[in-house]
């Protein structure tokens, strides 16, 4: 952790390690702060190698004994592992470590949380667990004994046999490290089976801490959903006999994919109507799903170094977004991914953390586990598919799982499965996995006898590294719309290779109006001067949804930026009435429609003003956003009580897309109403709220307009025994706070008996809600930049992966003003100069400042 001068690894220096590993057994004797692990484990001299190194990680672990071969040997030690002489041919290497999983506040490798025993091993974890060669190509067979006095003890694989205080788990699949899984603890599950298309019994469990299986269903159904898509959509079945998925509550992410041992938070599988949103539901649905579908893409076939994560988070980014598109609505499943896209993978990517799906060198690997490894990834996957049609991609996937099951594999391995199906070379696609930046596309237009041509330029701004960009592969979804709205040409997908490059459309009798970049076909910044007319005619008839959407979407930016910068008094009022009457059409889902009374978010606007040479300013971005909710509110007034009768739900709750799209328009409409009639619409569904839904969204619309202290007050009463939604209570105070308090408000928060910073959730409940609100965190004064500079300090000496991620809320300080930008720097600067900063947080200030 605390490396004087940190090692920048190259993916170009990759060599293959000296020995594989034959099998290993290992035996787990848990204590708080004497947990003993002993090791035997085979090594082989590995063929495919030259260097006979033998170097094995390990951090953090007092070794008691080695033997090579049943005899004692003396390995040389280091903080970053051991190195040991070894014979010529194959050999059997022993050990013993003790290691203190209570004091374990990183949440990587073995570690306690509420007194549970459970593991946290990507990307570099199983190296505080034992000594062992860390990386993703060293893949081996597991057999684990558990001892402890506690009534459940899980491991990877299956169960092989189990008495009192012990159990014993043996799994038959060659893995690497960073799949092992271990748990032990007081807990209760939830079981179910499933059966798998080629017949075999599958015994399913959700293992959670008692009180909490009231919580399991919705993930146990989503998880057999999974199970079967993958079987008809991807011809993939279920490999062991158990599948077990443990809720843990203090975890530095999402959810690990553990082989057969699936290691959640607890905040992305619990939920019930009382206590999770519509949101969280979707989500929950999206993990258990992302973390399955990883049995094959990252376990069976996974990574042969951590420069290929995007091999296996990138792929099933992709799978688990199909998935949800099959579950659900497709048009609304891409407008949101656009919008989380966006949100955190644009600024990335046109920032001083730029740096490619597949990147090149890196100090701390966790810090790569991205919007762009894994969005980005995910969206060159998609253009992929949508370059060689649906049908050329399902044989690529099963070339794919034919060649490799059972390798650790390469973006060249990916790439070389669809060159040979498809007979093209895709040199000139590659760097989609090599430059870095978001590329920028222009559009230009002709209408000339009959023929319509349009014209782009793509240009990538330069990034850090990357000074000079060449042209990428585009795939532009095209349609052409005639004048009175008929489609005329339907959707086609035009391939663009070079910087500039044309495109006819012959045979027309009219001018048609076109509809560029269809379902958001390539992850680019399009530069379209579109009329305000003709956004206007989209977003009456364009048949592609996405493109009505964006029509909207760039109708409210250009609105919101013209009251911004001046130019307009106020919100474009023509416009919001034809919004309202494509809102009010009944036909119409209503979460789609929720989606169009969406703006974007006053950070996407900051970075929208700073693409157009204007430096932004927090305080009128947000004057003016709230400014057109008002207008908007006020303009609309006489039909919101109509449209909000049309989102009521008569039947029992269901977390489905069809009750959570009318929820979800029943809730903007809601926020419109509170600042009408002072909030007493928003008041009464808190009271009579029986879903969280309802409840959380009239919290906000009460919180909005200031008048939130009482329910506030009741629901912190009602939900103080329940940690997820208390997660809640602390976050929405702080996101949705007038900017002027919002420092104060985390402050305060800091205070409350139930804030614990070594619990990352409540962590990330307040911080990461205070840089989400984005002028009460770019406050002029600077209070933003240094109570989280203050507190990402303290963190950073616990958990240093989680601190590190929250940097990243500094990464556009170059968007901002000389005075913000000195206050924001000062804030890095202390940061960096901090003794004992983590390599994690250190890699991330520097490459902010760099
Ligand atoms: N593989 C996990 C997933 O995609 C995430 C692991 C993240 N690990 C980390 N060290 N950040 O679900
Ligand atoms: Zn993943």
């Amino acid at each position: 952790m605390k490396d004087a001068a940190p090692q920048t690894v190259y993916l170009a220096d990759y060599t293959p390690f000296g020995y594989g590993v034959e099998d290993v057994h290992l035996t787990v004797r848990l204590d708080p702060g004497k947990t003993r692990v002993q090791s035997r484990i085979r090594f082989a001299p590995n063929p495919e190698a030259q260097d006979r190194d033998f170097f094995l990680h390990g951090e953090e672990l007092t070794l008691l004994w080695a033997k090579i071969d049943g005899a004692a040997v003396t390995p040389q030690l280091s903080d970053q592992g051991l190195r040991c002489t070894v014979p010529d041919g194959p050999f059997i290497w022993e050990a013993e470590v003790e290691i203190a999983p209570e004091s374990n506040t990183a949440l990587e490798g073995l570690y306690m949380s509420n007194g549970m025993y459970c593991t946290q091993c990507e990307a570099e974890g199983f190296r505080k667990i034992t000594f062992y060669p860390d990386r993703p190509d060293v893949m081996a067979v597991f057999t684990v004994r558990i001892e402890g006095p506690h009534p459940v003890l899980l491991s990877n694989g299956n169960p092989v046999d189990s008495g009192e205080g012990w159990a014993e788990w043996h799994d038959p699949w060659p893995k690497p490290a960073y799949l092992f899984a271990l748990v032990a603890g007081d807990l209760v599950n939830h079981p179910d089976r499933f059966t798998t298309m080629s017949g075999k019994e599958v015994e399913l469990n959700i293992w959670v801490r008692p009180g909490d299986e009231g919580k399991c269903a919705f993930g146990m159904q989503a998880l057999k959903a999974s199970m079967r898509w993958d079987e008809e959509v991807y011809g993939r079945e279920y490999d062991l006999d158990i599948f077990n998925v443990v809720a843990v509550d203090d975890f530095n992410m999402g959810a690990m994919e553990n082989k057969g041992l699936n290691i959640f938070n607890s905040a992305a599988v619990l939920a019930s109507p009382e206590t999770s949103t519509d949101a969280n539901f979707e989500r929950i649905e999206a993990i258990i799903a992302h973390e399955y579908f990883h049995n094959w893409t990252g376990n069976r076939i996974t990574c042969r170094d951590w420069f290929q994560l995007c091999l296996k988070e990138g792929l099933t980014v992709y799978r688990d977004s199909e998935f949800t598109s099959d579950m659900r609505s497709a048009p609304v499943k891409r407008i949101g991914d656009v919008i989380d896209l966006r949100a955190r993978q644009f600024p990335e990517d046109q920032g001083p953390l730029s740096h490619p799906v597949r990147p090149e060198s890196f100090q701390e690997i966790n810090n790569f586990y991205t919007a762009t490894v894994y969005e980005k990834g995910a969206e060159v996957i998609g253009m992929l598919k949508r370059l060689v049609g649906d049908e050329v991609y399902a044989k690529a996937l099963t070339l794919y799982f034919d060649r490799h099951d059972g390798q650790a594999c390469t973006i060249e391995d990916w790439l070389k499965v669809f060159e040979d199906v498809t007979g093209r070379d895709l040199t000139q696609f590659k760097r989609w996995y090599s430059q870095s930046g978001t590329p920028h596309l222009q559009v230009a237009e002709r209408f000339e006898n009959g023929t319509f041509t349009l014209t782009f330029k793509q240009r990538t701004p330069p990034t850090p590294g990357q000074d000079e960009k060449l042209p990428q592969v585009l795939p532009i979804a095209v349609g052409l719309l005639s004048p009175s709205g008929d489609e005329v040409v339907p959707t086609t997908l035009l391939e663009m290779t070079e910087a500039e490059q044309s495109f006819d459309f012959g045979g027309l009798s009219e001018r048609p109006v076109a509809s560029v970049l269809r379902g958001f076909s390539a992850p680019v910044v399009l530069e379209r001067a579109a009329s305000r007319q003709e956004r206007l005619f989209l977003l009456a008839h364009d048949t592609d949804p996405f493109n009505r959407w964006e029509a909207n979407r760039a109708l409210a930016q250009e609105s919101l930026i013209a009251s911004i910068t001046g130019a307009e008094a106020g919100p474009d009022t023509a416009w919001l009435s034809a919004l309202l009457e494509v809102v009010k059409n009944a036909a119409q889902d209503p979460a789609y429609r929720a989606l169009l009374l969406g703006l974007p978010s006053q950070s996407e606007l900051a970075q929208a003003l700073h693409q157009r040479g204007v430096t932004p300013d927090p305080d009128s971005i947000h004057a003016a956003a709230e400014a057109h909710r008002q207008t908007r509110a006020e303009l609309w007034q006489a039909d919101l009580p109509m449209l909000a009768r049309e989102t009521e739900v008569t039947a029992p709750f269901r977390p489905d897309a069809e009750q959570a799209g009318k929820r979800a328009l029943g809730s903007s409409l809601l926020a419109m109403q509170s600042r009408l009639d002072g909030g007493a619409a928003a008041q009464a569904q808190f009271d009579g709220a029986d879903n969280m839904t309802a409840q959380l969204s009239a919290l906000t619309s009460l919180i909005t307009i200031g008048a939130a202290d009482s329910a506030l007050r009741a629901f912190e009463k009602q939900w103080r025994h329940d940690r997820l939604v208390m997660d809640k209570w602390f976050g929405v105070q702080i996101a949705y706070a007038p900017p002027a308090m919002a420092v104060e408000m985390a402050g305060l928060l800091t205070e409350h008996p139930a804030f614990d910073m070594k619990n990352p959730n409540r962590f990330r409940a307040v911080f990461g809600a205070l840089a989400g609100n984005h002028a009460g965190f770019h406050r002029a004064d600077g209070a933003g930049y240094d109570q989280l500079a203050d507190w990402l300090i303290k963190l950073d000496a616990k958990n240093p992966q989680t601190a590190a991620r929250m940097c990243s809320a500094f990464q556009t300080w170059r968007r901002y003003d000389a005075d913000r930008q000195a206050r924001m720097r000062a804030a890095l600067t202390r940061i960096a100069d901090t003794p004992g900063l983590s390599r994690d947080s250190t890699e991330m200030v520097t490459r902010m400042l760099g």
